[in-house]
């Protein structure tokens, strides 16, 4: 069976917009939960300015809490500042923040595109030279909540500086879900022939109900990876129309169902489910979910 990884975001992606506030304690309960379905990639937290999102706060002590053999644990920094903290932390992976638009740098961690690219290259460069795994959002990657649509050969270009950089992986992200399967063909089409489809992954937010499509369709052309977020909880605070990311359980039940190993039970990722909508203290889950629990019931 092919192997697909499935990064599960959510405790990074889905807690930081979530109205409610998780502790660091409950978020690690949530990363254990991921980890006991089988979950083997996961964004623990992010290392950013508490003032700018304090959801959150406190990254140190989720990462002190972790096993870091029990699986690869990421997490996005912003700056240098964030990349110090996640590296006293114990972080073996980091992922910077590009974006490709000037309004969406500034609005979401108030730098140029310019000084963003320049802030990403200085943190790959660091990374690499102490042994820490450097990857690279490239967000708005086909729109933009400020600038509208982004030209493909602005994401290829951004792309190929992160990748010289030293960057081990690009992650493509339809920031507010605004993607469509035919614009996600051409584009993946185009940076698989580019750069090999070992270094990029996905990252679709699922907005319009077109995550698993537009999934579907970079798998079609060779991609191997995506984030995705338990129970479909997820967006940037900073951009506008962004609502949550394809649901983790939505993109295991398709990637098994089509015969991909993914590693992971969805009966065990249900309890994932079930502790996130408990943490968040509203309903929550993925397009699947009605399906699922009947599945369940029929199964006792
Ligand atoms: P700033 O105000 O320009 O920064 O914010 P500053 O350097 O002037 O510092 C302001 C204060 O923050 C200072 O503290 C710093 O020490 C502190 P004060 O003196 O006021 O007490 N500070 C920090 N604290 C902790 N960790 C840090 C850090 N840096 C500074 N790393 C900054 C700039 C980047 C800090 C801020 O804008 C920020 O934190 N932004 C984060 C935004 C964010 O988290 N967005 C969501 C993640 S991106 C996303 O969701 C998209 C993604 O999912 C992909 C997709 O879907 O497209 C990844
Ligand atoms: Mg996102």
């Amino acid at each position: 069976m092919e192997q697909v990884i499935v990064n599960d975001v959510g405790p990074r992606d889905g807690l930081q917009n979530d109205s409610t506030l998780v502790t660091p304690e409950d978020r690690v309960r949530l990363i254990n939960s991921l980890l006991d379905a089988g979950v083997r990639s996961i964004e623990a937290a992010s290392f950013v300015s508490p003032k700018a999102v304090p959801k959150m706060a406190n990254a140190d002590q989720v990462f002190a809490a972790l096993d870091q053999e029990a699986a690869d644990f990421s997490a996005l920094v912003p700056n240098l500042k964030g990349y110090e903290l996640a590296k006293k932390a114990g972080a073996r992976s980091v992922a910077v923040v590009l974006s490709a638009t000037e309004t969406m740098n500034q609005k979401n961690i108030n730098m140029s595109l310019d000084q963003t690219i320049s802030v990403c290259k200085e943190i790959v460069a660091q990374a690499l030279r102490d042994g820490i795994t450097p990857r690279s959002y490239l967000s708005v990657a086909v729109e933009c909540p400020y600038e509208g649509m982004v030209e493909e050969q602005v994401i290829e270009g951004l792309s190929a500086m992160m990748l010289e950089a030293g960057a081990k992986e690009v992650i493509v992200a339809d920031t507010i879900g605004a993607a469509n399967p035919a614009q996600v063909k051409s584009l993946f089409t185009r940076l698989v022939s580019a750069f090999g489809a070992p270094t990029i992954s996905g990252h679709f937010h699922d907005t319009r109900a077109m995550a698993l499509a537009n999934t579907w369709q970079a798998l079609e052309c060779g991609i191997r990876k995506f984030d995705a977020s338990i129970a479909g909880l997820g967006g940037c605070p900073f951009a506008p129309g962004a609502s949550g990311n394809l649901a983790t359980e939505d993109l295991v039940l398709m990637l098994n169902d089509a015969g991909f190993d993914t590693g992971i039970d969805l009966n065990k990722l249900l309890r994932s489910v079930e502790l996130t909508g408990q943490l968040v203290q509203h309903p929550v889950g993925g397009r699947s979910m009605a399906y699922l629990n009947r599945r369940t019931e029929n199964q006792q």
